[in-house]
């Protein structure tokens, strides 16, 4: 019988396919710094029994309804806004995505980039660099205070929680904001559960976990950003699509709110002529939550036991459910 054909849309190591080989076929696409062209992914998918793809390929029903083998499509990242899903229930594919393995490392990011807005990291290295340091003075990059500060966390899923427990570390007293209530978060990490308005009008840092769906696209807006503290940090980490760009960006001008720390973009990747690079208040980084060299092979280790259980028959390990 012919071995499943598996297209990956990025160069991985080859090492990590070494399991798979006797029982696969795949084909990959081998440019390191390029991402694959739209007409090369959908001229693959029309071959495919499977696709292992990342979140900037969009997996919609163009491709789905011309890939008439396509069984699987394994999503290297806990968020799947880039699959229609609707598509892929329609055609009989089955969508699997990596959470869990990335849940610590993509929280640690979170903090890391809440404390890089809050006490100017990026500003103060920059100054350095710059030359610009000849002396010390009391105010001198002076920031805002983390510990014993409120966090209000939209979004208390895994990740959210796992930034709650880091906050716990700091003192701080955590708000949090999520579609259904979670008793073990608040019995566990004793956070308190707040409507949305209320998260905001109370923390310190807002912290948005929020996955991208028509109910949360562009939520924190201009009318948002002013029911914050003009001394809140905004930080998101889920998905740049929850907000509205220009109103942060005017909201940060305006003195609003006083910084932003951010992993993720409405239209990614951004260019250093994006109006943010004008704001030293906002701490950029290129999408590299999940981005330590032991998660992203997990990621990748998970994507290929998908395709594996699904085609040895033992059923994907995580399926999205839709
Ligand atoms: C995800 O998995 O959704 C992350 O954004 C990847 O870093």
């Amino acid at each position: 019988m012919a071995k499943p054909r598996i297209y990956i849309t990025r160069k991985i190591p080859d090492k990590l396919l070494d399991p798979y080989n006797e029982k696969f076929d795949f084909r990959m696409w081998e440019k390191e710094d390029e991402a694959v062209p739209r007409e090369v992914l959908k001229k693959e998918a029309r071959q495919a029994d499977g696709l292992l793809c990342v979140l900037t390929d969009q997996i919609d029903e163009d491709l789905l309804k011309r890939a008439p083998d396509l069984k699987i499509v394994a999503n290297m990242a806990v968020g799947y806004d880039n699959i229609d899903v609707d598509a892929a229930g329609k055609y009989g594919v089955i969508i699997t995505n990596t959470p869990d393995v990335l849940t610590e490392t993509t929280a640690d990011l979170g903090f890391a980039l809440l404390m890089a807005a809050a006490r100017r990291m990026i500003e103060a290295n920059q100054y350095i660099r710059k030359d610009e340091w000849k002396n010390w003075s009391p105010y001198l990059l002076a920031g805002s205070d983390i510990h014993h500060k409120t966090i209000g966390i939209a979004g208390m899923g895994r990740i959210g929680k796992a930034i709650a427990r880091r906050a716990k570390g700091f003192g701080m007293s955590v708000v949090y904001y999520n579609r259904s209530r979670k008793p073990e978060a608040e019995k566990e990490l004793q956070a308190v559960y707040a409507d949305f308005e209320t998260l905001l009008a109370k923390s310190d840092f807002v912290v948005s976990v929020l996955p991208l769906t028509a109910d949360t696209k562009h939520k924190f807006n201009a009318e948002v950003f002013k029911k914050m503290k003009n001394s809140a940090i905004f930080i998101n980490i889920s998905r740049g699509g929850v907000v509205n760009e220009t109103d942060l960006a005017e909201a940060i001008r305006t003195k609003q709110i006083k910084g932003a720390g951010l992993d993720v973009f409405e239209n990614e990747p951004i260019a250093a002529n994006h109006p943010f690079m004008q704001l030293e208040e906002i701490v950029c980084m290129p999408h590299i939550g999940s981005a330590s060299e032991e998660t992203r092979s997990a990621m990748l280790n998970l994507c290929l036991e998908n395709i594996g259980g699904f085609f040895t028959g033992r059923g994907p390990k995580t399926p999205v459910e839709y």
